[in-house]
């Protein structure tokens, strides 16, 4: 079992547990209800999709090649999947 939070603004966190490995952060977002940017329904072109990740970047994988980001920060929520497996706590902040 994996647990994301989601940050929305200041003071809005939305914690989600039981997620499925391979969705996107923007699936899982939208499958709750959380509004993350994107014109293009996560085909990886519009690049409104953008999140910070503050905790938990090793639970995650990119399923195309994005430019070489930190270890935590910024990523492209419909290119960012969880891995098989994974069981932690990733952090997430929309903005
Ligand atoms: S939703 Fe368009 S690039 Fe991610």
């Amino acid at each position: 079992m994996h647990q994301f939070i989601f940050k929305l603004g200041n003071d809005i966190e939305v914690s989600i547990e039981n997620t499925f490995s391979k969705q996107s952060l923007l699936d899982i977002a939208s499958d709750h209800d959380i509004d993350i940017r994107s014109l293009c329904g996560g085909a990886g072109v519009c690049k409104k999709c953008l999140v910070h990740v503050e905790e938990g970047c090793q639970y995650l994988e990119e399923i195309k090649n994005q430019q070489k980001i930190a270890q935590n920060g910024p990523r492209y929520a419909c290119q960012t999947v969880l891995t098989s497996g994974a069981n932690g706590k990733t952090v997430v902040r929309i903005n």
